[in-house]
């Protein structure tokens, strides 16, 4: 049994206090390569991942808040959306690049890419790293969309902020699987 894979799929938890270094080097690699091993029906390769740190934070956090304004929110949530990256030293913003296709909807090309965030934060977390999968309105803005360059069809999935923890992983309580099964 692959015990070390195991215990990872068991303790996988988000962190939200991130500091500096971000994964580089072959670390991030792998981290990549994680989301690229992502389910895929077709092997559409439905994936797009867009790395922010250092000055690419602050860039992002400026097309958040350009995009936050155009969508008419308050001065607050612009405010807030220009500093939102800055929580993490790499931010990702991984999203779903959909094709047309007979056989494969929308829908799940949408769950690849998610399945994508999962297999990143958890290939930063087997290396020491820690992640925090994030969203909110501005992940539908078809303003920030169009800032991003994506294409009509495309959708993101989610930011997922990386970096090093600033505090020790929270050790997941496991909960009654019973609670949550039905065997037909
Ligand atoms: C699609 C998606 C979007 C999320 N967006 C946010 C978010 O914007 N802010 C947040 O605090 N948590 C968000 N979460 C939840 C966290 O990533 C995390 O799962 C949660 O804090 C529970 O921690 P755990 O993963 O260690 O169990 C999101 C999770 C998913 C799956």
């Amino acid at each position: 049994m692959n015990q070390a894979g195991l215990h990872l799929l068991l303790t996988r938890s988000s962190c939200g206090l991130l500091q500096a270094p971000a994964p580089s080097g072959d670390v991030l690699e792998h981290i990549l390569q994680a989301g690229l091993r992502a389910p895929d029906h077709g092997h559409l390769q439905p994936f797009q991942f867009l790395l922010a740190e250092g000055e690419g934070l602050q860039r992002l956090g400026r097309l958040l808040a350009t995009s936050a304004k155009q969508d008419g929110a308050a001065d607050e949530v612009i405010e807030r959306a220009q500093q939102m990256p800055l929580r993490a030293p790499m931010v990702i913003t991984v999203v779903a690049k959909v094709h047309s296709h007979n056989k494969v909807p929308e829908f799940e090309q949408h769950l690849s890419a998610g399945c994508a965030v999962m297999a990143m934060q958890m290939a930063a977390q087997a290396q020491g790293f820690g992640g925090m999968w994030r969203s909110g309105p501005l992940m539908y803005s078809r303003a920030l969309h169009e800032a991003l360059g994506l294409a009509e069809q495309d959708q993101i999935v989610g930011f997922l902020y990386l970096g090093t923890p600033a505090t020790a992983l929270r050790q997941p309580t496991l909960v009654a699987s019973a609670d949550f099964v039905r065997w037909l």
